[in-house]
């Protein structure tokens, strides 16, 4: 910009329009969608010129204007939070059967006689956002959003304007432990919702979609004393990092809170068996209606903490508890067209694109069909009107066609035989198990096909994966069209190619020097990852973050998995049998990922890869654990414990647990009956022990 000074009032004013549009973009992309389309740095930029621009002509200013909304805040962002207790998300039911199993497996791991009850606390699930509150010696010290459950994000500031929120645990309470994370859901009340919105709406400004997305979009905020004028609410329902647990039960815990000064949700109780749960489950759907915050189902958790501990996690949720799910909300609309879009693993998914409906407060313009056969079942055709649903976070689906009005020339929806991104055989690959025809039609480009090189280039790139600042969907998208990036290691390839490249990116549009340079330096950034991390980067079938840790802490290093499915293996079988072993891990996860890691295209994908980054090694949770990184086979009819219990914890505390003794193993725990294994185990040399002295040696 030239000296601003010289710019005449005209001249000044559209500049600063320009200005502040280009920045609410930016806001929105960044605040509302998660998504930024330009650096910290570029966006920075963006604000100091609109600041030196309101400096020289100050009759600029005003209290929409984005230099007054950021506050002198410099930097966009919150600070990193490390979780380190993760924030697990919870298993669904979605109806009385589902809970009735999950009781059952319940009792199955922890061993329980048919006469013993289960008690389980039943909570309402509320529909707002958790958050982390970390308090030391009494004294709320930190608070942080759950982010990818891993690592959230500071927002200590703005959840001290809570007025649920004690600063200061109330000592009359009860002790207080020196530590103590306090985990809830921030929310809304619908009836400030409302206000919000119209107060919104008056001035012009973003209208929200739902208390859950106003109670985002209000904690969220850069400016505090935004946040202050909100009026958001918190209910305390579990823990995380605890230097102790003030209770026996979950009940027990949550007094507790209350009695420290949190708000406990008062429909929350004690339900002596599952049969009272479901009970309980009824009564609370009953009153939905009449609260004035939103809940989309109830939260049963197992009321003993002795078992929950025992109970443990799988993957990414506890075993000792369940939600659910309240049924989805529906509205009717017409079809206009059906598409095909063609994801990472070739799925080609038919969409249906809708008449815009609102269903349960949002606008759906969109509904995914799920795959052929779902279309087929549905016989949903274009002109057709149908009944959408859409509960919780997920797409809004197709539920059902209204036949009676169905215009008189409809015809079937035909689906494409071939990609039509790629024009390759689309097709439907026969189960090898069920002999079934699979329900996906898949595209059978791999790499040739572009749609499927794109969209697992951007999950490469994305959020839970590598990452990369200022690297989005829109860019990946705009390098792969200019032939600058084709693999991933491509991206880390990107600065010494742009040097010799005749298309330079700084002219493309949008892209400075210094923008430029941004982004080669937010990719060095990331040339150092966690193994856990680079694998669900890959986006293999099946793999998401927590089948992604699985594989992580037992092969530990990337090339244990390239050595393991190496062609010509001769161990094969037992690599397999290894794989399949493995605590959370079915046999689809296990064939795609031993389809993966023996494609000859995508070991060479991964060497060069390799060339470009460094992986960490599996950082071993439980580092001082005396079973840590040992190999251990349970055997024979274990008494202390149930199998997967004993298998469970293991893992826990870092072992790796194998189905067959070999020289490689540390540790067998012989049970009453043991037969081949201990014998095995005997001849050579490795320690046996009895389950009680497995139990002394991991400490309980
Ligand atoms: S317990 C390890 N209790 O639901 C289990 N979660 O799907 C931790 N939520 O991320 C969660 N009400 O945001 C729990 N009474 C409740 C809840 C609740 C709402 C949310 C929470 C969590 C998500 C899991």
């Amino acid at each position: 910009m030239q000296d601003p000074q010289l710019l005449s009032v005209e001249e000044a004013a559209i500049l600063h329009k320009q200005l502040t549009a280009e920045i609410e973009t930016h806001n929105a992309a960044y605040y509302q969608n998660d998504a930024p389309l330009i650096t910290d740095a570029q966006y920075d930029e963006l604000l100091q010129t609109l600041k030196a621009l309101e400096k020289a002509h100050p009759e600029l200013v005003s209290e929409q204007s984005p230099s007054q909304r950021v506050g002198a805040a410099p930097a966009r962002g919150f600070g990193k939070v490390q979780h380190k207790v993760p924030m697990l998300s919870l298993d669904n039911a979605f109806n009385s059967e589902d809970l009735r199993e999950f009781e059952g497996r319940v009792r199955r791991f922890l061993g329980l006689a048919p006469t013993e009850d289960v008690a389980f606390f039943a909570e309402p699930k509320i529909d707002g956002l958790s958050a982390a509150l970390r308090y030391e010696k009494g004294e709320f010290v930190l608070g942080a959003t759950r982010g990818d459950g891993r690592e959230g994000e500071d927002i200590t500031e703005n959840l001290r304007t809570l007025k649920d929120l004690p600063t200061t645990l109330n000592p009359e309470g009860g002790s207080i432990p020196d530590v103590f994370e306090v985990r809830g859901e921030v929310y809304m009340p619908i009836s400030d919702f409302q206000k919000l919105n119209e107060a919104q709406s008056l001035a012009g400004g973003k209208v929200f979609a739902n208390p859950r997305n106003a109670a985002a979009g209000s904690l969220r905020q850069l400016d505090v004393s935004i946040t202050a004028t909100r009026n958001l609410r918190l209910f305390a329902y579990a823990w995380g990092d605890v230097s102790e647990v003030p209770g026996l039960t979950q009940a027990e815990v949550l007094q507790r809170f209350e009695a420290w000064g949190f708000s406990v949700n008062p429909l929350s109780k004690v339900c002596s068996n599952m049969e009272e749960a479901i009970d309980a489950y009824r009564k609370i759907e009953e009153l939905r209606a009449s609260l004035d915050y939103d809940i989309d189902g109830v939260v049963f958790k197992v009321n003993r903490l002795d078992w929950q501990e025992r109970l443990g996690f799988v993957s990414r949720s506890p075993r000792w508890a369940i939600a659910h799910k309240f049924p989805a909300e529906k509205a009717t609309t017409q079809v206009k067209a059906i598409e095909i879009q063609v994801g990472r693993t070739g799925a080609l998914t038919p969409v249906a694109r809708l008449n815009p409906v609102t269903v349960g407060g949002v606008v759906v313009s969109n509904a995914t069909l799920h795959n052929e056969e779902e279309i087929e079942r549905k016989d949903v055709r274009v002109g057709d009107t149908v009944v959408v649903q859409r509960a919780g976070d997920v797409i809004p689906q197709v539920v059902e066609v209204v036949l009676d009005k169905r215009p008189a020339k409809s015809t079937p929806f035909e689906f494409p035989k071939f990609c039509p991104v790629c024009g390759s055989h689309a097709v439907r690959e026969k189960n090898p198990t069920t002999g079934k025809d699979d329900v996906v039609r898949r595209c059978t480009g791999g790499l040739v096909c572009s749609a499927q090189v794109v969209e697992r280039l951007k999950h490469f790139v994305s959020r839970n994966a590598f990452d990369i600042d200022g690297l989005g969907a829109k860019q990946i998208e705009l390098f792969f069209n200019r032939d600058l990036i084709r693999t991933p290691a491509d991206i880390f390839r990107l600065e010494e190619n742009d040097k010799n490249s005749l298309t330079r990116i700084r002219n493309f549009e949008g892209f400075g020097d210094k923008a430029v340079r941004n982004l080669f330096d937010a990719i060095n950034d990331r040339r150092t990852i966690e193994l856990d991390r680079f694998i669900y980067a890959l986006g293999i079938r099946h793999i998401g973050q927590g089948n992604a840790r699985l594989l992580a802490r037992n092969y530990l290093t990337l090339q244990a998995l390239l050595d393991a499915f190496e062609p010509g293996n001769p161990d094969v079988g037992k690599v397999y049998v290894d794989l399949l072993n493995i605590d959370g891990i079915g046999a689809a996860v296990a064939d795609a990922v031993k389809e993966f890691f023996s494609e000859e295209q995508n070991r060479q994908l991964l060497n060069e890869l390799i060339r470009e980054i460094e992986i960490l090694p599996f950082d071993v949770p439980d580092d001082d654990s005396p079973v840590s990184g040992k190999t251990v086979v349970f055997t024979g009819t274990l008494e202390l414990m149930t199998r997967s219990e004993a298998k469970a914890k293991a893992e826990n505390l870092g072992a790796k647990v194998s189905g067959s003794v070999s020289a490689k193993t540390d540790y067998l725990v012989a049970g009453a009956k043991a037969g081949s294994k201990l014998k095995k185990a005997t001849e050579l040399g490795v320690t046996t022990l009895t389950e009680q002295e497995w139990l002394d040696l991991i400490g309980g």
